[in-house]
């Protein structure tokens, strides 16, 4: 039965694109659909066989293609046992706050056996994004590329092929368990393989037998532009290709100035477009994704690694068919400099109709990203450092986010829509359950003090914080400035931020502390990269404005699984503007609600 209704969406899937197809040859914007199917089905890797929820029965799900100005509607047909929400992360969603899928900030979740269709305008972004479940751990097997092509030309030589590259892992374990072990404070859990389209790579076998491994078919002197995406819970990634260079040209589908470079570095919700020439002697090639990770006294977990094989046509001279694949020399996986050095060269490529960069900043946040602990059932004392009488949560200015009371009826974004035209006024019934997001810790510390990093003596004092609805509203139009300072307390992660509904220009990064004097003289009002998931570098900090021109609820939290759902996360509330026109309109008629059965 759900065989038959999957290949009938995929045939009218099908059908779909050839009409967009049709409209995008003559210029116009084009309307595109998809069915996606949401099911569980068994997978066997590494000799164990897993129940993963999946889209239309693939792994990574379908990629949704389209030309810039189309609009999109997803068709959720919610055959799992789960409750589901649909993500596009990165999409602007200009006053269509209603469709991005976060449960219960925006949306109450299509139920198992409900459907829901999501309406996408995919204007003013070229480049690729993705979208995923904002369910906790099932968005590892729940997430697929959302690749937007330019309706006129690319601002480089047009390649000679596409193609994405979504890194991923796979985990042997039940995603649900998963989540529920990160919500009960036990974070001992790792994935069990690195993936590279679905494919766990000839590093990984089950009894000796190998995994199969992604090949990439090209041909010498041709161009390729990888659209690499990083759907993984757990690591951002160093990825190199043995004898090849990436010009990267976009990065959350914003384009950058091309610069060239051996290794690639992207955390969790981060893309990047690059251009790849085979130009190396004919051969096979391996293309290896290592995860990252901070260095001890940080707790350690398995080094993750994948790869995949470029290889080049068949009598093209590629001479020695047995010889192994040559493999590209990775760097370390401590080495957080890869990371910090990629995200450094990023800045944008300014084209007529590129947003400016504002001149200054109407508020300006300092928000401390780190770990601190709770008592567990309430408790107001107990033993930290680790003890199981408390649980560590993630915080942002020392407060750990959790959903209001309210939030268990009705999303906050209804909340807020509806509590708006009551009153005129935003706030008021249950949106005074909020906590506004302070200006700046209360307990201002050295935050890059690496005796903070163990736990024990030296961080106990900084661990109690507590649980809140973190939000903050801005007033339509207004700059904003964050500065996200990581904090070396008991780990020293990086913290890839995202912000649901915007892009952020990334004004500068640093090592250490943030030193507002001598740090905002080196602010990049120029050519700043727009970006919509920060790279927060370990021990350090990153610097980003943004205009809050898009009314609604958004959603912005760190891109690490675990980080997101022990708390480090917030809504940013951004009002109406002053006319019809900069006003978020009203839910869709067939809106998901929450006391569906
Ligand atoms: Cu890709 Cu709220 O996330
Ligand atoms: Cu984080």
């Amino acid at each position: 039965m759900a065989k038959f209704s999957m290949a009938a969406s995929n045939l009218c899937v099908a059908i779909v694109a050839l009409a967009a197809v049709a409209a995008a040859a003559v210029g116009e914007a084009a309307a595109v659909e998809h069915t996606f199917v949401v099911s569980e089905m068994k997978m066997t890797h590494l000799c164990n066989e897993t129940l993963v929820t999946v889209v239309n029965g693939q792994l990574p799900g379908p990629a949704i293609e389209v030309t810039e100005g189309d609009s999109v509607a997803v068709h959720v047909v919610n055959k799992s046992p789960h409750n589901i929400t649909i993500h596009w992360h990165g999409l602007k969603q200009r006053l269509n706050c209603w469709a991005d899928g976060v449960p219960m900030v925006t949306q109450c979740p299509i139920r198992p056996g409900h459907n829901f269709t999501y309406r996408l305008n995919v204007t003013g972004q070229e480049g690729t994004l993705w979208w995923h479940a904002h369910v906790s751990c099932l968005r590892a097997s729940l997430h697929g590329a959302f690749i937007i092509r330019p309706r006129h030309a690319y601002p480089f030589p047009k390649p000679d092929k596409e193609i994405p590259i979504v890194i991923g892992e796979w985990w042997s374990m039940n995603l649900a368990q998963l989540a529920k072990n990160m919500e009960d404070g036990y974070y001992d859990d790792s994935s069990s393989a690195t993936t590279i389209n679905g494919k766990l790579g000839d590093l990984y076998n089950c009894s000796g037998v190998v995994e199969d491994g992604l090949v990439l078919d090209v041909e010498p002197g041709k161009t390729y532009l990888l659209r690499l995406l990083n759907a993984a819970l757990y690591s951002e990634y160093y990825v190199k290709i043995a004898g090849h260079e990436f010009t990267v040209v976009s990065a959350d589908a914003n384009y950058v100035r091309p610069f060239t470079t051996d290794v690639v570095a992207i955390g969790p919700g981060e893309t990047l477009d690059a251009l790849v020439v085979a130009n190396a002697i004919p051969g096979r090639y391996y293309m290896v994704a290592v995860g990252g990770q901070a260095p001890k006294p940080d707790i350690q977990i398995p080094e993750t690694r994948s790869r995949a094989t470029v290889r080049y046509a068949i009598g093209a001279g590629n001479g020695d068919e047995a010889a192994p694949p040559v493999a590209p020399e990775m760097p370390d996986q401590h080495d957080f400099m890869v990371s910090f050095n990629f995200h450094g060269n990023l800045s944008s490529l300014n084209r007529p109709g590129s947003p400016p960069v504002p001149a200054t900043a109407d508020e300006s946040l300092f928000v401390v990203l780190r770990m601190g602990s709770i008592c567990r059932r309430g408790r107001l004392s107990c033993k930290r450092s680790g003890s199981k009488e408390s649980i560590i949560v993630e915080t942002m200015n020392n407060v750990s986010f959790q959903l209001p009371a309210v939030a268990a009826a009705t999303p906050l974004l209804e909340e807020l829509y509806y509590d708006h035209r009551r009153n005129g006024t935003v706030g008021g019934s249950g949106l005074d359950q909020l906590y506004t997001l302070p200006d700046r810790p209360a307990r201002p510390f050295n935050y890059t003090d690496r005796a903070l990093i163990p736990w024990g003596p030296n961080e106990a004092w900084l661990e109690p914080t507590e649980k809140a609805a973190l939000a903050r509203r801005f007033r339509h139009g207004a700059v904003v400035d964050i500065v996200f300072q990581n904090a070396a307390m008991m780990d020293t992660d990086n913290h890839p931020m995202h912000l649901h509904g915007h892009d952020m220009f990334v004004l500068a990064q640093g090592h250490d502390n943030y030193d507002t004097v001598r740090d905002v003289a080196r602010y990049n009002l120029v050519d700043p990269p727009l970006k919509n998931t920060v790279l927060v570098p370990r021990l350090g900090w990153a610097a980003v404005r943004f205009l809050a021109d898009n009314p609604g609820v958004w959603y912005m939290h760190c891109h690490y699984e675990l980080h997101v759902s022990i708390g480090m996360a917030a809504v940013f509330i951004i009002e109406d503007g002053p006319t019809l026109e900069s006003a978020l309109p009203p839910p869709p008629v067939d809106f998901p609600k929450c006391d569906q059965q």
